[in-house]
Formats: structure tokens, sequence, C-alpha cells
């Protein structure tokens, strides 16, 4: 697969079949990604995997938080509003989210559910979660968006389907303390990876995006 083949079928993956990935593969993929840029090369980037017994803990305890409602506290809050542009793709993705799976996903029960499923981490077989200093300045946080982009192309590249998941911080507290990983980090996202079911309907979406034209200011 060459370079731009793999940026244009990377997509989102929703659901995964049982089978592990090869520790060997995922450290393979993560030294392919580590090549990432970052600002003066301080590869602001520290990564956990969670899999086996400690991954389905792991995704007790978020369910049982939100069965709970208890108050979530994200080290990046969900934004409480859009401008309108950025609203109105919100709208266009959950248009076709429902038209692919049926299911209105601005019914409140739906959002709890989606919830539930972010927290099962869509069963793949592993979770990961991109963390760094709290102190690292904004450039860090760049950066750590560039390695996960390049962690989900080398993944594509190896037949392997990853998402990356905000919600899967929103109970960033609690994560750091089951995970072990200290108060002095920042949770940037958490991500399921594994082997692409792409029998299920939801991993038959495929998101579109503005025309190009509409991105580009061009001046000669
Ligand atoms: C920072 C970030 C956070 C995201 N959080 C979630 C999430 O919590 N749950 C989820 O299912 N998808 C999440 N996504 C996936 C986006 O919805 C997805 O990338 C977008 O709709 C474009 O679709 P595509 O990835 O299939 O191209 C997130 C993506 C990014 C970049």
């Amino acid at each position: 697969m060459d370079a731009i083949e793999c940026i244009k079928s990377r997509k989102s993956i929703r659901g995964f079949k049982a089978e592990s990935v090869p520790r060997d593969l995922l450290m393979e993929i993560i030294s392919t990604a580590k090549q990432s840029p970052s600002y003066k090369n301080t590869q602001p980037w520290e990564i956990m995997i969670v899999s086996g017994q400690r991954k389905q803990a792991l995704s007790e305890m978020l369910l049982g938080l939100l069965a709970e409602d208890a108050p979530i506290s994200p080290d990046f809050p969900e934004p409480k509003s859009w401008p309108q542009a950025q609203q109105d793709r919100i709208n266009h993705l959950y248009k076709m989210r429902s038209e692919a799976t049926g299911l209105d996903l601005t019914d409140p029960a739906l959002i709890r559910k989606s919830k539930q499923n972010n927290f099962k981490f869509y069963h793949a077989p592993h979770a990961i979660y991109l963390y760094q200093d709290a102190s690292l300045s904004p450039w860090s946080i760049f950066d750590i968006g560039l390695f996960a982009q390049s962690l989900m192309l080398a993944a594509n590249a190896s037949g392997l389907g990853s998402v990356p998941q905000a919600f899967a911080t929103d109970y960033a507290k609690q994560v750091k303390g089951f995970l072990g990983i200290a108060d002095s980090k920042r949770l940037i996202v958490g991500m399921s990876i594994g082997y692409p079911d792409m029998t299920l309907p939801i991993n038959q979406l495929s998101t579109d995006r503005v025309p190009t034209e509409e991105l580009v200011t061009w001046l000669e």
C-alpha cells in the first residue's frame, strides 16, 4: 500500500474481530509512528496499551461510572459549542451515521449507548492511551496529534483498524489511577485497535470531506 492509498483508505473502525494483535506487530506500528515530527524533536508522547483482563476491568470501571452518572473530568473538556461551520459538519456526520446504523444519534438514550460502546472500546482486543506531561506546551498537543495519525496510518497499512476516542478520556482521573499514570500527566486520547470486522454496518460508513477548493486560499 502506498502512502496516498494508506491516507485515503484510513477510516474510523468501530467493530473488531476478537483476535488479539501480536505484541510484535503493535510494537512495530508504534516504532513507525515515532518517526512523526515533533517540536525540536521533543517526542512528547507516552503510550499505554491495555489488553485482556486489564482492558475488561477498565471497561467495567468506565461503564460503572457512567451508570452512576459520575461527573466527567476529561483533561480536555468536550467543547460546549462550535462555530457554525463546524456545527454543520457535526450535524452532517450524525445524519450519515444515523443512515448507516438506523439509529438517531441525537436521541439521549443512544448518546448513552454510544458512550457505552466507547467504554467497551468497540470490543477491540486492545485499548491504547496517548498521554504526556501536563506541563508541556500546546505545541506538544499538536505533536501527539501527529503521532496519533501516524499510528493509525501504520495500523491501516498493517491490516488493522483503529478509532481515536476523546470519550475514552471522560473519566481521566479514574483512568489514570487505574492505569498507574501519574496525575501530573494529561490524558490526550484513547484509541481502540484490532482487526476490523467489516461485516458490521457501522464499518461501512465512509465520512466525506468539504471540497478542497473551500479550504485553500491562493495568493499569487
Ligand atoms: C480527537 C478525536 C477524538 C475523537 N473521539 C471519538 C470518540 O470519542 N468516539 C468515536 O467513536 N469517534 C471519535 N473520533 C472519530 C471521529 O468521529 C472521526 O475521525 C470523524 O468522524 C471522521 O471519520 P473517519 O475517521 O472515519 O475519517 C474522534 C476523532 C478525533 C480526531
